[in-house]
């Protein structure tokens, strides 16, 4: 089957399109044919190698050579012991373990897929997996006039957060380049703000939440910036900061009673079930940057690493 294969840690060079045993299904796995697939910031991560935490899949080299772990397709085959899909049936979610993703077929264990609504393309299921996820965990609990800042909400996962935030009745701020400005606004934000120019953790008191996909600022600096009972949930950026947080006590509780955490996000059927719905329903949308066929996946990643990007690149396999 044809594959992007990924044989070291770099740049965008660092794929090429190339030929890959077609793989088998254990008893336990399905085998999917898949039409679509999308990127998000953690495929960067696993692209270049970091932060350390995207080695885990490999010190020196990606251990698995296939990159990708969003994916929409067709059930081709099941193994003997699956009995939540049939072939032929239209499915998406996130490939555990992050990988495997952009190649004519994956085979890999049911538990993370749900059914593709036929309301659905594969492009627009595929966009949904891992972006949704993070919007539905980062957006409970929100109450209306809340307000809401979400923090590097310009790349693939951001349109969601914003999007969600919205929907659950918050004011929502979003922070990223100038340029992206529009496209935050497009995604629901009421207002932006351009992190090169001015930095919104020395607001004293003025966020009921704080989503932050780039975390690179101490959390005790940024807490400052909560309201009262206020939470920062720190999804993703700096190792270092982030490490830091999750070791002290979980969730960390100062004064004021504000939240700090790390915020987990399980890959879960039972989560993009939810997220999906809210989609369907039209209360939330991925946005889409580009699409790319499987065959310019290295033109695709070398968009995502520029952080051109506003919203989620798809990759369509034919
Ligand atoms: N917690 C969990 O369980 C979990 C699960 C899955 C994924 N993740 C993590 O969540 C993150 C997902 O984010 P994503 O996919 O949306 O990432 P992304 O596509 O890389 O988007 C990040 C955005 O932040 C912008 N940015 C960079 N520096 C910034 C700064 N100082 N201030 C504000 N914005 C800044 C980037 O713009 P430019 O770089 O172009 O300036 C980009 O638009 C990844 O780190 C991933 O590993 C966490």
């Amino acid at each position: 089957m044809k594959a992007v294969l990924q044989d070291r840690y770099g740049n965008a060079d660092a794929v090429r399109v190339g030929e890959l045993a077609k793989p088998v299904p254990s008893d336990d796995e399905v085998l999917i044919r898949i039409r679509a697939a999308s990127l998000n910031g953690s495929d960067r991560e696993n692209l270049v190698g970091s932060p350390l935490y995207a080695r885990l899949g490999g010190l020196r080299r990606p251990r698995h050579p296939v990159p990708g772990s969003d994916v929409s397709g067709v059930v081709e085959t099941v193994g003997k012991s699956v009995s939540d899909f049939e072939p032929g049936e239209a499915v998406f979610g996130e490939l555990a373990g992050y990988r495997g993703g952009l190649a004519e077929y994956v085979a890999t264990p049911p538990r993370l897929l749900a059914r593709k609504p036929p309301g659905l393309s594969y492009a627009e299921a595929a966009a949904i997996p891992q972006a949704g996820c993070i919007a539905y965990r980062s957006t409970r609990g929100i109450e209306p006039g809340e307000r809401v800042l979400v923090n590097g909400g310009g790349g693939a996962g951001g349109a969601m957060v914003i999007g969600l935030a919205k929907h659950f009745g918050a004011t929502v701020t979003a922070v990223d380049r100038a340029d992206k400005a529009a496209f935050l606004l497009r995604a629901g934000a009421d207002q932006t703000i351009d992190y090169a120019e001015s930095d919104w953790a020395a607001e004293e008191g003025r966020y009921d939440r704080i989503v932050d996909l780039v975390a690179h600022r101490s959390p005790y600096r940024v807490r400052r910036a909560l309201r009262p009972g206020g939470s920062y949930l720190m999804v993703g950026g700096h190792a270092r900061i982030l490490l830091a947080t999750a070791a002290s006590t979980l969730p960390i509780r100062w004064t004021a009673k504000n939240e700090v955490k790390v915020l987990v996000v399980p890959q879960s059927r039972e989560d993009l079930e939810a997220v999906t719905a809210l989609v369907t329903e039209g209360a939330v949308a991925p946005i889409t940057d580009r699409t790319f066929p499987l065959d310019a996946a290295a033109e695709a990643f070398a968009r995502l690493a520029s952080g051109d990007n506003q919203g989620k690149i798809v990759i369509e396999v034919p």
